[in-house]
């Protein structure tokens, strides 16, 4: 897919991680009821790290249809399944574990595999998906998103597959499998979730309009951007 496009992005500032957290948690359960309602369907992809962490707790207590949720994810680490590192496993252990979301739409990125088998395996199964509904992202100290990490190989390309092998990431692990820029901007919605005083110079540079990875998002609507910092 290609990458066309400048990004619009909308910043929301919350005065605790709370309030940020249950404003989240209000963005999702609405984008889901309106895909849902028009769709039959809610197609999203969760972000990992740390930060989601709460509000995928929040959405253990959500009253909506699971069996209507289809989930995917933006980035995962090449660690075993199981390991407690997985970005699947953080959303499992918070969240996946304790609603009823049908196993089967449930997609893990198989990282296991390693970089190259697990991109090549992922944008299998992103064949013939369309634009996700909403995709959640997180932001790396650096201005990375997912695993698109600054001066990387795919920051020299304008094409790519849906899902790319990492090979150096400077966060470990260092192999890891991403989305694509262009397969993240395919949604009706994308929401970044950041939280952190870590995180400042990162959003101040975005805001500047330096070309951190997190601007390379670019959906048709524009990003929204919650911050604590
Ligand atoms: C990962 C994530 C990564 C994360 C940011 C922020 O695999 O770690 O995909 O992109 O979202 O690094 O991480 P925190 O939320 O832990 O600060």
């Amino acid at each position: 897919m290609k990458a066309d496009g400048k990004q619009v992005s909308r910043w929301h500032t919350f005065a605790n991680p709370l309030e940020l957290e249950r404003a989240a948690t209000r963005i999702v359960l609405a984008s889901a009821q309106q895909a849902i309602a028009e769709r039959g369907a809610f197609r999203c992809v969760l972000a990992g790290g740390n930060t989601p962490r709460a509000l995928y707790g929040s959405l253990c207590n959500a009253v909506t249809d699971w069996r209507a949720w289809t989930l995917y994810f933006g980035d995962e680490r090449c660690v075993p399944a199981a390991d407690p590192s997985r970005n699947s496993r953080m959303a499992g252990d918070a969240w996946l574990d304790r609603v009823a979301i049908p196993p089967r739409q449930i997609h893990a990125i198989p990282a296991e595999l390693g970089p190259e088998l697990g991109a090549i395996s992922y944008a299998e199964a992103l064949a013939g998906v369309g634009a996700f509904d909403l995709v959640l992202l997180g932001l790396g100290e650096d201005g990375h998103t997912a695993s698109l990490f600054p001066g990387r190989d795919w920051e020299r390309s304008t094409t790519w597959p849906d899902a790319i092998p990492v090979h150096d990431s400077p966060k470990p692990p260092p192999q890891r499998v991403s989305l694509s820029p262009a397969r993240l901007s395919h949604s009706l919605k994308v929401l970044y979730l950041v939280v952190g005083e870590d995180k400042r110079d990162a959003v101040n540079a975005w805001q500047a309009g330096h070309p951190l990875p997190a601007s390379r998002i670019c959906p048709p609507g524009g990003v929204d951007v919650l911050m604590h910092l």
